[in-house]
């Protein structure tokens, strides 16, 4: 008989860690529709051309990467997973880098000019130690013969670390009370980001707990090689970016930083000496995750609001054919 299909039982949940990120997920759900970006125009405004520069292309960087996830990161992950849960949790993360990678577009078409925007995509598109990321993640996401285990750590190398070159800028504005809208989307990314990394963490530290000893040394060792060769690379590309506003330490700070929560996630020693303390305090006032509740309507918040749920009714599928004149 040919193998059968086993239906996924909520009822009866193996992980308990799998049911709370969904829920945990479920109830943090955004859409970058509803966050009025409009309102950031006259900030945007007061900006020289050199930080309108940096906003527009750390938001292509970011662009790029959230791309990645969403089209090779969670498909990678989901062949290795150990229940059907944990599927379920990853198609949602899936579904929401999708999100993220869109978002970017929302700020762009709302602060940049056509022509401003085709340049970003052009540069997100070839530029090189942007490439390298991208490029050394997702060849490891694709190729079959890489350890499971090793994928997961190069997610939460890219999450919880390769991200905040970029993301260093909107929570600057922000503990600066400006671009206050774009940031929003920012945290609510920070938001999923920092418990996607929790989660997918975890997932590394089981399997890892299941090698012998050697198993578990061989990894660490490579972990921390990939770690130096992803920040050597980081360095240039924080130079890049960041030399022309003169922020270039301190957002090396912040990175080396968020390595080490990125080690924390897969249970593992901090690599750099740098602390929360060490860290622009401003910027860290902006990366609390809580969210200033955004009202659709006016930019008086009180947090970003769910949709009003009704009940579907037959008038709702009079949908007009656009054909019909
Ligand atoms: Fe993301
Ligand atoms: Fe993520």
């Amino acid at each position: 008989m040919a193998k059968k299909y086993k239906a996924i039982n909520w009822n009866q949940v193996s992980d308990a860690i799998d049911k709370a990120t969904w829920e945990k997920l479920t109830e943090q759900f955004w859409l970058d529709t509803r966050i009025p970006v409009s309102n950031d125009i006259g900030d945007w405004r007061t900006l020289d051309t050199d930080h309108q520069w940096l906003v527009g292309h750390v938001f292509g960087g970011l662009t790029l990467l959230d791309t990645v996830q969403s089209e090779q990161g969670m498909a990678a992950l989901r062949k290795d997973v150990i229940t059907q849960h944990e599927t379920a949790v990853l198609n949602n993360i899936q579904f929401m880098e999708s999100v993220h990678a869109k978002s970017y577009s929302t700020i762009f078409s709302t602060l940049n000019t056509p022509e401003e925007i085709d340049e970003i995509f052009d540069w997100s598109d070839s530029e090189e130690f942007l490439q390298n990321k991208a490029v050394r993640i997702a060849g490891m996401y694709m190729d079959d013969t890489v350890d499971p285990l090793k994928k997961k750590v190069a997610n939460v190398f890219l999450e919880t670390f390769l991200f905040y070159s970029g993301f260093f800028t909107p929570l600057y504005y922000l503990g600066h009370n400006k671009l206050n809208n774009v940031a929003e989307i920012i945290k609510l990314i920070l938001r999923d980001e920092s418990v996607h990394g929790t989660y997918i963490g975890y997932k590394f530290q089981l399997g890892l707990k299941q090698r012998s000893e050697k198993k578990q040394q061989d990894m660490k060792d490579w972990l921390y090689n990939f770690l130096y060769e992803l920040y050597d690379n980081e360095e240039k590309y924080t130079h890049l970016l960041y030399d022309q506003v003169g922020w270039t330490e301190e957002v090396l700070t912040f990175i080396r930083y968020n390595a080490n929560k990125a080690l924390m996630n897969l249970g593992q020693d901090p690599l750099f000496p740098d602390t929360a303390a060490d860290v622009n305090p401003i910027v860290m006032n902006g990366i609390s995750t809580s969210t200033a509740n955004h009202d659709f309507f006016s930019q008086v918040g009180n947090g970003y609001r769910l949709g009003q749920v009704e009940a579907m009714e037959d008038s709702d599928y009079n949908v007009k054919d656009p054909n019909e004149k």
